[in-house]
């Protein structure tokens, strides 16, 4: 059924600006493809926002991004600016995004087709056919508990930061985290320090009362050293991994490096249930940063905004077969050597753009 949908459109800074514009284009192919109206409103965030009008993200358009069905976003940030005092930095763009659209669920797939395994940097037998799909708690846990501060004690220098969770903020993403495994393969691995931290054990404990909700769903506890460990060792026995916020930091970063580039790997955060429609808000990004060494070149990867933009389909539009068409035409374009210099390294690699005019072309001709 073919239907219109709003999207905000948040390039901000560097290779932002290079590859958004290539999600947008794959997002119109399927428009066209599939009879769906996309009305894009663009909008500036981080440093662009700043030099515009004096501030990361301004309210009118944060509004904007509550009131869009999803939103699509680049990447803020510009180290080479860093020492500038500016009243509020470039990332509380991001902070307050999250934040007002309450996105608690960080998903980061991480898939090794066969095409991808040369770039990674483990061994082809280690890492062929990975396909992981890890779930971060994104708004509560030691990012934001309280207290967190420092002081002086004895003319000691001590801070404090604070690890707290609640029942409900475990319970919300354990249970995004079984929805999506059942949909998988049907394997779920919780990560958290039980034997150390309180926390922990109240997650692993919740954690394991989630999950007799999910009979088809096998529930695994790994402690997050021996995770991080297992992820690099063998890293195709897992399919959903779910974790608190700052392990999730980690462990997804340490994930992506099985792929070899950063540029291939997007992300959703999903904020509450859907609606009766089934369309859940939720905000779509590279993993990637700016990466000021590369901007304003045109070689910047467009995977990983692409990629963005069929899990945008998928989580919150409910349009599963547009997504997996986008992802079919990204895969081909990846097989056919036909990507940007990170991923094809024999002189023949293509433009940002080029990478995306290739995936956009093959949307109507990889759909099913
Ligand atoms: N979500 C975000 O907005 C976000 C995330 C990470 C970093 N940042 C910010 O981005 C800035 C740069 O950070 P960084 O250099 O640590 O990380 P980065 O991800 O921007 O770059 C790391 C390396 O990966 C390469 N790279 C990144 N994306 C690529 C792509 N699509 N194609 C090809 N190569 C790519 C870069 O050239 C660089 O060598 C900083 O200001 C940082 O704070 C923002």
């Amino acid at each position: 059924m073919s239907g219109t949908y709003r999207i905000a459109v948040l390039p901000g800074d560097g290779i932002g600006t290079e590859v958004v514009p290539e999600g947008v284009k794959a997002l119109q192919a399927v428009g066209a493809r599939f009879g769906h109206t996309f009305e894009f409103e663009e909008m500036l965030a981080g440093w662009a926002a700043i030099d515009a009008y004096g501030t990361p993200i301004r309210d009118e358009d944060l509004d904007k991004c509550k009131r869009s069905h999803a939103v699509l976003f680049g990447a803020n940030g510009d180290p080479r600016r860093d020492e500038i005092n500016v009243a509020e930095r470039p990332e509380r763009a991001l902070l307050r995004i999250r934040k007002e659209l309450q996105l608690f669920a960080n998903l980061r797939p991480v898939r090794v087709t066969p095409d991808l395994v040369p770039v990674s940097p483990l061994r082809a037998e280690l890492v062929d056919g990975v396909d992981l799909l890890v779930v971060r708690e994104l708004t509560g846990g030691i990012y934001f508990g309280q207290p967190s501060r420092r002081w002086e004690e004895n003319g000691q220098r001590r801070a404090v930061d604070t690890l707290v969770y609640s029942e409900e903020e475990v319970r919300r993403v354990v249970r995004v985290a079984c929805e999506l495994a059942r949909a998988r393969r049907g394997h779920l691995t919780s990560v958290d320090k039980a034997n150390v931290l309180s926390s922990s054990r109240l997650w692993r404990e919740i954690t394991t009362e989630v999950a007799t909700e999910y009979p088809d769903v096998t529930l695994e506890h790994q402690l997050v050293d021996a995770m991080a460990m297992h992820l690099i060792r063998e890293p195709k026995r897992f399919d959903v991994i779910v974790t608190e916020n700052m392990f999730g930091d980690i462990l997804t970063d340490e994930a992506a490096q099985l792929t070899g580039s950063i540029g291939l790997l997007p992300s959703a955060s999903l904020g509450p249930e859907a609606d009766e429609h089934g369309h859940r808000l939720g905000f779509y990004e590279p993993i990637h940063g700016s990466a000021p060494d590369i901007a304003g070149k045109g070689i910047a990867n467009p995977t990983a905004a692409i990629l963005s933009a069929a899990m945008l389909l998928r989580s919150s539009l409910g349009l599963e077969e547009e997504a997996s068409t986008v992802e079919r035409a990204v895969a081909l374009a990846l097989a056919e050597r036909r990507a940007t210099s990170d991923v094809v390294r024999d002189g023949t690699a293509i433009s940002t753009s080029q990478m995306g005019d290739v995936v956009a072309a093959s949307i109507g001709d990889v759909a099913a």
